[in-house]
């Protein structure tokens, strides 16, 4: 057989799908995705779905492992993640405490991360700081996945809870969304506000004087031409909104803790309050709930909450398989 093809590609098995943009990115901030992007996401979570709740699981991407490194504590992330990784025929190299890790031998987290991606294709890290998850990318040869860097991004989140409010409301464009709570601390706010620039919404932001939106946020915001409201009173908004969204106050972020006793109990969200807010409407809350929610409004069908923690996995399945070049 004459043998010309010497060194030139042939493509064995399934190719990795390079067209949707994930193949091999990482997830660092909401600012990297598009409009497309997201429609793009949201339907492959949507097959997502469709698979867990027709057949529970696919083997999709059996021989690809995950590891998954929390610097700080997690039950949804982290366990969305493993059984997404999971259902998709993959495995979890999991580190929740790092506390059992090398780190606490003081080893550096781009040496920790040159570790496991040796490993494992793809590591999903939460770290205490702003910009971790940056670093980290900049060591790592293989896709980085932000699940919360400090008080800065949680990008992730924030496409599941996009795509909780198209499932809720069938439409993100032309809704009015309120974010109540700690939303200078709060990370998935960050992300969240962001990333909803990319549609045609109005934002109104409530919180008390210390816990407003960081200013380079508010900015970003500002400058994409977003018509934006700031208030105290959650009164003010409530009969107009499409989407409250209620964030904990960020007690580990407190260097005072006099202040954050001062303001923990701010709002509480309570059915008297949902009286005056509109039939069709979602209440959203990253969670964990603190008292922020009251547990009388949980079997409201207004309340999205758990709806959207499930999302979570459908949203994290779609992703793992984007980044790895299967779908
Ligand atoms: C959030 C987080 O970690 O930023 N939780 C989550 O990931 N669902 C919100 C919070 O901790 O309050």
């Amino acid at each position: 057989m004459e043998n010309d093809s010497v060194g030139s590609m042939k493509t064995v098995g399934l190719a990795p799908n390079l067209s949707s943009g994930f193949y091999g990115q990482d997830i660092i901030s909401v600012l990297q995705f598009s409009r497309d992007n997201l429609t793009y996401i949201f339907g492959v979570a949507d097959e997502m779905r469709a698979i867990v709740r027709r057949v529970g699981a696919s083997d999709l991407l059996k021989g690809h492992v995950l590891a998954c490194v929390f610097y700080e504590p997690s039950t949804r992330t982290s366990s969305s993640f493993i059984a997404a990784m999971s259902r998709l025929g993959g495995t979890v190299i999991p580190i929740n405490e790092v506390r059992y890790s090398s780190v606490t031998k003081g080893e550096s987290l781009p040496d920790t991360i040159r570790t496991l991606e040796s490993y494992a294709d793809v590591i999903v890290l939460r770290h205490p700081d702003v910009g971790a998850s940056e670093v980290a990318a900049e060591y790592a040869r293989k896709p980085i996945i932000n699940a919360g860097d400090g008080v800065g991004e949680h990008p992730t989140q924030a496409l599941l809870d996009l795509y909780t409010i198209r499932a809720e409301l069938g439409q993100i464009d032309g809704l009015h969304v309120a974010m109540v709570g700690d939303l200078r601390y709060g990370r998935t706010v960050h992300s969240l506000a962001r990333l909803l620039c990319l549609y045609d919404v109005r934002m109104t932001f409530i919180s008390p004087e210390i816990l407003r939106l960081p200013l380079d946020v508010m900015n970003e915001v500002k400058a994409k031409g977003k018509e934006v409201r700031e208030t105290y009173d959650v009164h003010d908004a409530i009969a107009d909104v499409d989407v409250l969204y209620v964030t904990r106050v960020q007690r580990e972020r407190f260097a005072d803790q006099a202040q954050y006793e001062a303001v923990k109990d701010y709002y509480v969200i309570t059915p008297e309050l949902l009286e005056g807010a509109k039939k069709k409407m979602v209440i959203m809350h990253p969670l964990p709930r603190v008292n922020e929610i009251s547990y009388a409004i949980d079997d409201d069908s207004r309340a999205a909450y758990f709806r959207q923690m499930e999302n979570g996995m459908y949203i994290r399945m779609a992703l793992l398989a984007a980044v790895l070049g299967k779908a």
